[in-house]
C-alpha cells in the first residue's frame, strides 16, 4: 500500500507523513525533497530557471515512477501535484494507493505560510498579509475539486499531530 498525503502548501503533509509513517512502519518519501535531490537543484530554482510547466512535467514523472515502484510507503505530495494533468486520475485508478486529503482553513494555512514564504515560489513575492489571505482564499477555492476527491478527508485545524495520524491510521483500518 501507498498512502498518498494531499493538500494545499503548509497543510502539514510532510509533519504528518513523516509521523504516519513511523507508526504504520512504513517507509516515508516527500515528493518535494525527491525530485529536489533527482534534479539536484531546489524547487525555488527548478520554477526560476526553468519554469513551472517544467516543474508540473518533472512533479507527474516522479510520481509516476515512485507509485510504479514503491511499496509500504506514505508519500506527501506537493500542494499543486493532485491539480495537474492526470495526477489525481493516476491516483484515484491505483488499486494499492490511498488518498487522504488534510484540509486546514485559509486562516491556519496563512498563519503558518506567512513565515514559510521564501522557499515557495508561488507566494515568495506576496508581502502584505491581506494580499496572502486574498491569494490563499482563492487558490484553495480553485484547488479544492481535486482535493475533495481524495477517498477520505481529515479536518486538521486545532489538531495535534498524533490524533491527526491516529485518525489517518483508524481510516486504514477500516
Ligand atoms: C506547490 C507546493 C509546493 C511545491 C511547489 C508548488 C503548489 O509544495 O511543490 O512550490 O503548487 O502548491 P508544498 O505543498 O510542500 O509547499
Amino acid at each position: 500500500m501507498i498512502v498518498v498525503l494531499i493538500g494545499y502548501m503548509a497543510s502539514g503533509k510532510s509533519v504528518i507523513g513523516k509521523v504516519l509513517a513511523e507508526n504504520l512502519n512504513y517507509g516515508f518519501i516527500d515528493l518535494d525533497d525527491f525530485i529536489e535531490e533527482k534534479e539536484q537543484k531546489t524547487i525555488s530554482d527548478i520554477f526560476k530557471l526553468n519554469g513551472e510547466i517544467r516543474f508540473r512535467k518533472l512533479e507527474s514523472h516522479y510520481l509516476q515512477a515512485l507509485l510504479s515502484t514503491e511499496d509500504n510507503l506514505v508519500l506527501s505530495l506537493g500542494g499543486g501535484t493532485p491539480c495537474y494533468g492526470d495526477n489525481m486520475k493516476m491516483l484515484l485508478d491505483s488499486d494499492q494507493v490511498k488518498t487522504v486529503y488534510l484540509r486546514a482553513s485559509v486562516n491556519t494555512l496563512v498563519n503558518r505560510l506567512k513565515n514559510e514564504k521564501s522557499k515557495r515560489p508561488l507566494i515568495a513575492h506576496i508581502v502584505s498579509e491581506d494580499d496572502l489571505i486574498e491569494f490563499v482564499a482563492k487558490h484553495l477555492f480553485e484547488r479544492r475539486q481535486f482535493y475533495e476527491q481524495a477517498e477520505v478527508g481529515i479536518t486538521t485545524d486545532n489538531k495535534s499531530v498524533g490524533a491527526i495520524s491516529n485518525e489517518i491510521s483508524e481510516f486504514l483500518n477500516q
